[in-house]
């Protein structure tokens, strides 16, 4: 969190904040989110971001992009209409009517029923198979198609090509298909996988898209924007939070690399987007919760707060990543478990045994009522939280508004 103060007054100002609204609370930082913002824009002035809405769809997250300048990767009705009714209705009515520069739809596999609720906004959308091709066809003629392609993501935290993106053989023979269908085929776009420390992988995406683009003119077909005649290059998401493994390139080097290849493979007539999701909002939020119960179990203490892996760290499973909750007294650290609130054995969001992977197992000794907090639990956190056993999920705070 970017609090302009000592860890001493962001721990004050946390504490507050729970007494007054209660636990479990989500305390987004909007300047954190503006400043990573404009860094991604500073390293890669080229690049339009297409926030990925999925990593965190807090309304004011959202508004404050929108407001900056950004525009949306959304992949479900409920993320497209939060885009296009909150924001986009805000837009001059002769700026609503091409929606291409602030949504694309970077979902390659979607319902009949998405296509026909789609159809009438002219969208623009990806696809990686045939199937889909025809879907789009015969339920959203109307789209504009981005090809996606698979790329490797070796050494992402989570990977995507098992699922998404046309292989090499595929890929050309799709988008000849695709001009044959009577489509003008826009762009292609890749994932290089979520939380990527590898740049071989943009390195890969990008020259694999290249050949694309050139195998694709040699028959006959230029991929390209059917408004602006450049060719879309959607280089996805995947840019790493510094904050979660240690050895992450900083972004102002992986930005220069990016930039280096970039004007190696694509002089001229390129129009570059991106689909930040992690990078944007994975340091903005804290969470602080309760200690809501206590027991010794097996010699070791058990404590149980009023989050768990059924909401806010659902992301521990999802996305693999462990939150380390710290207390704010101080006191000799001992090692205990810490478990959520609902019934499930499962929902243990720290085990003792392993402090190196979860070091949340080691606390000073908790009181009930005592207050825990996690940093850096901005990304795909609060977004996969469910109801289950009827908890609500936490409720999000802004500072620094
Ligand atoms: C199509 C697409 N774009 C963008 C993202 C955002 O990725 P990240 O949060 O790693 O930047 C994802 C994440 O799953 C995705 O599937």
């Amino acid at each position: 969190m970017a609090f302009k103060i000592t860890e001493e007054t962001k721990q004050a100002v946390l504490q507050k904040i729970a007494k007054a609204k209660g636990t479990p609370v989500f305390v987004i930082d909007i300047e954190q989110l503006k400043k990573n913002y404009l860094r991604f824009r500073e390293n890669l002035p080229d690049v339009q971001v297409y926030y990925a809405v999925k990593a965190n769809s807090d309304p004011l997250i959202v508004k404050t992009l929108f407001d900056m300048g950004a525009s949306f990767d959304v992949a479900s009705l409920p993320e497209f209409h939060l885009v296009r009714k909150n924001l986009i209705n805000l837009l001059p009515s002769e700026q609503q009517d091409f929606i291409w520069e602030k949504i694309i739809y970077a979902h390659p596999i979607k319902m009949i029923k998405t296509l026909h609720e789609l159809e009438p906004y002219k969208p623009l959308m990806t696809f990686d198979n045939f199937d889909e091709l025809e879907k789009i066809k015969r339920h959203c003629p109307s789209a504009g198609i981005v090809l996606r392609i698979e790329v490797p993501n070796r050494g992402s935290i989570v990977n995507l090509s098992s699922k998404f993106g046309a292989s090499r053989e595929d890929a050309i023979n799709l988008a000849v298909k695709a001009f044959e269908m009577g489509f003008l085929v826009e762009g292609l776009s890749f994932h290089v996988g979520s939380q990527c420390t590898n740049f071989e992988n943009y390195r890969n995406g990008l020259n694999f898209a290249a050949e694309v683009f050139e195998e694709a003119e040699k028959k006959g077909y230029k991929i390209r924007n059917s408004k602006t005649g450049r060719r879309i290059l959607d280089i996805g998401g995947g840019f790493p939070a510094e904050e979660y493994n240690t050895g992450v390139m900083p972004f102002e080097e992986l930005a220069k690399k990016l930039n280096a290849e970039i004007k190696k493979l694509f002089p001229g007539d390129i129009e570059l987007i991106a689909e930040p999701g992690r990078f944007l909002v994975a340091n903005t939020c804290t969470l602080v919760v309760s200690v809501i119960g206590r027991a010794f179990r097996h010699g070791i203490i058990s404590y149980y707060i009023d989050e768990g892996l059924y909401g806010t760290f659902s992301g521990q499973v999802f996305d693999h990543q462990i939150y380390a909750l710290k207390a704010f007294k101080g006191g000799e650290k001992e090692k205990c478990v810490i478990f959520g609130p609902t019934c499930d054995g499962f929902d243990t969001v720290s085990p003792s045994t392993n402090e190196k992977k979860y070091p949340c197992g080691l606390l000073p000794r908790m009181e009930l009522g005592d207050l825990l907090y996690a940093d850096n639990m901005g990304a795909y956190t609060l977004a996969s939280a469910t109801n289950f056993n009827g908890f609500p999920v936490a409720k999000a705070v802004y500072v620094n508004r």
